[in-house]
């Protein structure tokens, strides 16, 4: 949809405020539904919300506003939550719709991210779309560099980016890709085995295009709208006059003029001026801040502008920060390199200060007055001496910005009647050096843990400092300057005596206190001293005192990531309209990129709806002495308060209970909900809801503290096989260790999302949602409500992303909405916002685990005893079978003679963590992997070494006694090591590592024996339903809910060979339990085994029907077949059935087939880690996985992947932080980083192994979960280049390994001098 913004009013506007998401607002604007200042939220379904915050980019659009002054138009991304619509005036807004549809005509940007596969769930893929679109509009043949830079500021939790970058390298100038067109094979595809050359060239039969661009229509910029005239008309207009927009509770002006900016801002002092409104609307939405009046001069002519003099540059303050690094980048083009040392340190930060939608709202103005403790770009600004240049009706007035400015000193202060006009910054001279420095989570996208300014000034042609200034951010609650060190060391040489001195000094300048927001404070201290020596070297460096490569000083660069994906070619012989086998699209793919791909958020109003808001529990363990409700129900809108007391049956369920009665035990738990007419109204009101609690004793929050107190969720699981006591006796050496493998958050992009709507009859109440198990909804819902569950009907068209999050929780959740549509008889639309997701609903168990492990001096393991402790929270939900899957699992690809392995999930006043992707496996297995890294130290040999000996080699039971062949799993191995040259690489690192103090590279590769389907056999159960229309269409239905991972597309694909018709007469259109009743989950990577072959078997008994009709007529037509199939009276409709693979497992004897497969793989991973900040980044990873016979090569190279970049962001820098108390701080984009297109491996190569799997359907396997355990590589790589760093330090003990290596985990165990002065150097406060 394209809007065209002339006249934008809060008065119009306030009548859409109702109808906030979801609500019956026509296909126009829409306001964002808990903002006390109108966004642009669009009501058309293609822009979805997902944050709230501007830190996912799931709403991105693309403004376009017309420059009198230059008379260009200026396209640029914007994420659509934090755009105030009165912001809008006089702008075209581009959404998804605008783009293209399928009603009319879909965009080359639409159906190349769909046929590169670029979609799963298609959550993220309008926002993609924007991102990719808004590029084109601008440069129409971008780089493959600026590909990857207008992607940073999208997240995506599904695909692992790759295809999605490759969709926009198909517009690059230089064809990235394939040239071979049409053939379905690639120049890299070689008939011959070769094995000599390099590994793309080593298979037999192998293909390595997944899909085939001449399809693709060609792109021609020429094509798209043109801006609307009216708009050039308007900007032009030399009359142009105040605009007033006044709502019930806020006005808004738009000042014509800079006078008359100065005039509003004497008249209303306190009034913000909003530019881009991201630092604004943030504190709006999350800290409850309100104003009155907005006074906003976006576009302001006067704000505008870039005036370059011999001495600096001053640029007007209504600058984006995209506009500033233009102008900075044209400026470092013009003038000599010396004069331009703090325009490439700003330079530098700009381009990962968050993602490109903020870069492009986000002002100069607005980033310095902000002043935000964690700015990027100020301590660059106070360190270049850069001065602020200000107005108001009284004149004009520099002030420095300088530490006094940015530590908020009041005298340093604007005047509330002032504007930023611009701001000055001098050029550098040759004395002068200044740097930008920083670390963050995540390279791109993120907050700064610690940033720095930094400046020196010598006297003319020496090293004595005339002057030092020094600014650090994210230290304290502003960026503070360490001006008396800075003083002190004055007149000083620049050398290793200045350093240590400096050092101590800034400690000592610097306090964060030990409880410091943020935390890790013994890293930040030591980052304040390393990227000062960071510093030192640089500008060492500058006065050519240092070799220029020196490789300390550079950050990582972010490169474009390229790699091959391999997979086995169809077999020729094949008939050309089956397409098993064939990498063929997602179902729904274009319609995830048009965004016509229907969520229940984007299901049109309900008659009456109304609006559900929740009240958690804000102590972790404590007694309810009082709801007061009051305050809440006397708000306009609110029309219900639902409690414990509104559940007509069971309120508690299998030890999950729906509204907290009488006592709370976890901060997050559901006290009641808020049912109001929009949601605006019943979050205000959920706000009003008082609690009167009295804690109560004990507290657990840790695992540690629930072995203290014995507190347990289930009696102990243990498999055991030789005799361990017995093997301790006989080996060379035992090892003991501990490891700790923190949990993880699902963030799947789409939260949980309930639509319950009652109906007049028979109780009935009907549920939309996007679940994993729909029979467990039903089930919980029946018994809040105490009805019988055929009563109860649960539909699921599609779930953006589950992960495992969306097996058990949205039973839950459903019954919580159930309950209020039931209590208020009128449909309730229940979507948790993202922060009220995380704390809910909780996720991936944290594991401690213990070790014990005999072993020989050949590193052969005689002995191994584990234990396992994980973190269930505070109900059952999965934990048990979590705990069963992870003892079952936990021997992975390693044959050890006497093995024994326990484990028990702790209860603990935590939300309950849940299933996840991998299902335990993850975590355990990170157990394992230590102690062959730990056994490997002992023995002087490599992990891999130790891997290699102990692995499986010929078939073999398992500890728990199944028998397997691993024939797989070494060929993976194999090949993993050779394909990816793994010693050559081991040695380069080695070589790289002698060269490097400060940055060490590291090589691991794992192996991997994962498991399929479930313990029980009637879990691995499934049903369809196929129905044969008579005009041939055919419509499937099967047990399985589609989340993105392909299912229906494989269905599909079933259905077209098996009825021997195109997958064009075949539909999927949702599960749900009318049709195929008592499913089971759609989880543990058995959705299209199962499913697979119930759709098969009702296809099969379709097809022996039909068999008399087509044996009598063979020459006919399938709709010829079809009409005389229904003349004879044949069914032509059937359900059919897959009893389930027949598992068992007996946990007394600890013994059992439990599962019905095995999937093998190995990856191999390289990183580099700069030790001083804790950063790394990941070079390449080879992944081989056994995919016996793939049906689908795409959808599962594309599972491989994403669970790999899960995997990988679990393993290094997605942290969960909770305090003592048991609040979960981690509530959003901002403060919990999933992986960005910038952490992607700069080399991505995957391949699809062959093999034979009869048991499963066509022989495939089962890849949805396997990939995730192979992030591991990089987990180990990171410790061999840390257990590198620590060699070259003296430090040759094994260390302890952790999981996440946190650029905080990574600095803190490359010890040096400087992580000893920091534990030296403590420091009481002043
Ligand atoms: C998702 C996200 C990620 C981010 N990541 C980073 C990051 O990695 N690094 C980083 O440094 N920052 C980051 N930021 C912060 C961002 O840089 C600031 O929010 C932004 O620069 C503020 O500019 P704005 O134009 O949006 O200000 P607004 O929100 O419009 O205004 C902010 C304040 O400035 C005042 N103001 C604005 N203009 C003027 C003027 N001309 N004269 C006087 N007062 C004025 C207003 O009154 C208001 O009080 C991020 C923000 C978001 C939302
Ligand atoms: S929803 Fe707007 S950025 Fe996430
Ligand atoms: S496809 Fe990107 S989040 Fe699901």
């Amino acid at each position: 949809m394209r809007l065209c913004l002339k006249k934008a009013s809060l008065t119009c506007l306030s009548g859409l405020r109702r109808g906030n998401r979801g609500s019956g607002v026509p296909p126009t604007l829409n306001l964002c539904r808990e903002s006390q200042l109108p966004t642009l939220r669009f009501h058309l379904t293609g822009t979805k919300y997902s944050c709230g915050s501007g830190g996912c980019g799931a709403c991105t659009v693309m403004v376009s506003r017309y420059d009198p002054k230059t008379k260009k138009i200026h396209h640029y991304p914007v994420t659509a939550c934090l755009v105030p619509i009165c912001s809008l005036h006089g702008a075209a807004v581009t959404t998804v719709e605008g783009v293209g549809s399928i009603k009319t005509r879909i965009h080359p940007v639409q159906e190349r991210l769909a046929k590169c596969h670029g979609t799963q769930c298609g959550f993220c893929s309008p926002g993609m779309v924007m991102s990719i679109y808004t590029l084109l509009r601008n440069h129409p043949e971008p780089t493959p560099e600026q590909i990857t830079e207008a992607l940073g500021g999208n997240l995506c939790r599904c695909t692992g980016y790759r295809p999605i970058v490759e969709s926009g390298k198909t517009f690059c100038a230089e064809s990235t890709v394939c040239q071979m067109k049409g053939s379905g094979k690639c120049c890299m595809d070689q008939e011959e085995n070769i094995s000599e050359v390099p590994f793309v060239f080593c298979f037999v039969e192998m293909c390595t295009k997944l899909y085939n661009e001449d399809e693709f229509q060609p792109f021609d910029p020429t094509q798209e709208p043109i801006f609307p005239p009216e708009l050039i008309r308007m900007a032009e207009d030399p009359n142009k006059r105040r605009l007033t927009f006044r709502g019930k509770r806020t006005t808004w002006i738009t000042p014509v003029n800079l006078n008359d900016l100065l005039e509003l801002k004497t008249s209303f002092p306190e009034a913000p001026i909003i530019m881009g409104n991201t630092a604004v609307g943030p504190s709006i939405k999350f800290r409850d801040e309100f104003h009155p009046v907005f006074i906003s001069p976006l576009g302001l002519q006067e704000l505008y502008f870039v005036d370059s003099t011999d001495d600096g540059v001053t640029i007007g303050a209504g600058y984006s920060l995209a506009q500033l690094n233009d102008a900075l980048h044209f400026i470092v083009s013009e003038q000599p390199k010396e004069k331009t040392k703090t325009y490439h340190a700003l330079l530098k930060h700009l381009r990962t200060l968050a993602g490109a939608q903020i870069r492009n709202m986000a002002t100069l103005g607005g980033h310095v007055v902000s002043r935000p403790n964690y700015s990027d770009l100020n301590p660059i600004l106070a360190a270049g001496n850069a001065t602020i240049n200000l107005i108001s009706k009284e004149g004009k007035r520099q002030i420095p910005l300088d530490g006094r400015f940015l530590e908020k000193s009041p005298e340093a202060n604007l005047k509330s009647e002032e504007t930023v006009l611009s701001v000055y910054i001098p050029h550098s001279t040759q004395w002068h050096f200044v740097s930008g420095l920083r670390i963050a989570q995540r390279q791109e996208n993120a907050f700064a843990i610690v940033n720095a300014g930094m400046s020196v000034k010598f006297e003319d042609g020496t090293d004595t400092i005339k002057e030092l200034q020094m600014f650090y951010g994210s230290v304290g609650p502003t960026v503070v300057s360490a001006s008396k060190t800075c003083q002190q060391l004055i007149g000083r040489k620049w050398n290793d005596q200045m350093l240590s001195d400096a050092c101590r000094l800034v400690l000592d300048e610097i306090y964060i206190p030990p409880d410091a927001e943020g935390g890790m404070v013994e890293y930040r201290r030591t980052l304040i001293i390393s990227l000062l020596f960071k510093f030192y070297l640089k500008v060492r460096r500058g006065l050519n005192k240092m070799p220029a490569h020196e490789g300390a000083l550079e950050d990582f660069p972010i490169e474009t990531p390229q790699g091959i994906q391999m997979f086995q070619c169809v077999d020729p012989h094949q008939p050309p309209q089956d397409p098993v086998g064939h990498p063929v699209m997602h179902q729904s793919a274009i319609k995830h990129t048009t965004g016509e791909a229907v969520f229940v958020d984007d299901m049109p109003p309900i008659s009456q709806e109304l609006f559900l808001a929740v009240v958690t529990s804000t102590r972790a363990h404590a007694k309810i002495i009082l709801i007061d409700t009051s305050a809440a129900l006397a708000l306009p809108g609110v029309v219900d308060v639902i409690t414990a007391e509104d559940v007509p049956g069971d309120n508690s369920y299998q030890g999950e209970i729906f509204y907290a009665q009488n006592e709370v035990i976890c901060v997050g738990q559901i006290v009641c909900t808020v049912a109001a007419d929009t949601y605006a109204h019943a979050k205000e009101a959920a706000k009003k809801v008082r609690i009167v609690y009295e804690d109560l004793e004990p507290r657990i929050i840790t695992i540690e503290q629930a072995l203290e107190h014995n507190s347990f969720l289930s009696a102990e699981k243990k498999i055991e096989q030789g005799d361990v006591e017995q093997a301790f006796k006989y080996v060379d050496q035992i090892i003991e260790g501990k490891v700790h493998v923190e949990g993880q958050e699902h963030f799947y992009m789409e939260t949980q999302t309930i639509l319950a709507i009652p109906q007049e009859e028979d109780k009935e109440m009907v549920l939309h949602l996007g679940t994993q198990f729909q029979t467990h909804v039903q089930e919980y819902v029946a018994a809040a409500l105490n009805i019988p569950r055929n009563r109860i009907a649960c539909h699921t068209k599609r779930a953006g992303g589950a992960f495992g999050g969306k097996v058990s929780k949205p039973a839950l959740l459903g019954a919580v909405s159930a309950v209020a549509a039931k209590k208020t008889g009128r449909p309730i639309r229940f979507i948790l916002e993202r922060g009220d997701d995380m704390l809910i609903t909780a996720g991936r168990h944290p594991l401690l685990g213990k070790y014990k492990i005999g072993f020989m001096n050949n590193g052969v393991i005689k002995a191994a005893d584990i234990e396992y402790y994980i973190n269930g929270g505070c109900s059952p939900d999965e934990s048990e079978l979590v705990m069963e899957f992870m003892v079952l699992r936990s021997e992975n690809a390693y044959y050890i003679p006497n093995f024994r392995c326990r484990g028990r999930p702790c209860k603990t006043n935590l939300p309950s963590n849940t299933a996840f992707r991998g299902f335990g496996f993850p975590q355990g297995i990170v157990v394992g992997e230590a102690y062959i890294t730990a056994v490997a130290s002992q023995c002087d040999l490599t992990p891999e070494q130790v891997k290699e000996i102990n692995m499986y080699k010929r078939t073999s039971r398992t500890a728990h006694k199944q028998t397997f062949n691993p024939e797989p799993l070494r060929r993976c191995w194999k090949e993993c090591l050779e394909k990816s040259s793994f010693s050559a690489r081991k040695l380069a690192a080695e070589e790289f590592n002698k060269k490097n103090y400060w940055k060490k590279r590291g090589l691991a590769a794992v192996p991997m024996k994962f498991t399929v389907g479930m313990p029980t056999a009637f879990y691995n159960q499934a049903a369809a339903l196929v129905h044969i229309y008579l005009d041939g269409s055919v419509l499937v239905s099967h047990s399985g809910c589609e989340l993105g991972q392909g299912l229906h597309t494989k269905m599909i694909q079933v259905a077209s060979r098996e009825l021997n018709i195109p997958e064009s007469y075949i539909h999927l259109s949702e599960t749900n339990t009318t049709t195929v009743s008592n499913a089971t989950f759609t989880a543990g990577s058995m959705g299209a085994d199962i499913n697979g072959k119930a759709v098969q078997n009702a296809c099969q008994i379709l097809k022996a029907r039909l068999e008399p009709v087509i044996r009598k007529n063979p020459r006919g037509t399938w709709e010829v077949w079809i009409s005389e199939a229904y003349k004879e009276s044949i069914s032509l409709s059937t359900t059919g059935y897959f009893k389930g693979y027949q598992t068992n497992m007996d946990w007394k004897k600890g013994e059992g087939n439990a599962f019905p497969y095995f999937v093998y793989g190995a990856s191999c991973s390289e990183v580099e880690v700069d030790c001083l900040t804790g950063a790394h980044k990941l070079l390449r990873t080879d992944i081989f996985m056994d995919a016996a016979f793939s049906i689908n090569p795409a959808v599962d190279i594309g599972q491989i992947e994403g669970a790999f970049v899960q995997g990988m962001g679990f393993y290094t820098i997605e942290e969960l932080k909770y305090s003592p108390e048991g609040v979960l701080y981690s509530r959003g984009p901002d403060d919990y980083k999933i992986p960005t297109v910038t952490e992607i491996p700069e080399e991505f190569n995957v391949t699809l192994v062959h093999s034979q799997n009869p048991i499963a359907i066509y022989s495939s396997k089962g890849l949805g979960e396997a990939g995730m355990f192979l992030g591991s590589s990089v987990l180990f790589a990171i410790y061999d280049a840390m257990a590198a760093a620590r060699r070259e330090r003296g430090l040759t003990k094994t260390f302890t390994l952790s999981s996440p290596a946190t650029p905080e985990l990574i600095r803190m165990t490359c010890v040096d001098q400087f992580t000893d002065m920091v534990r030296l150097v403590r420091r009481a406060p002043c």
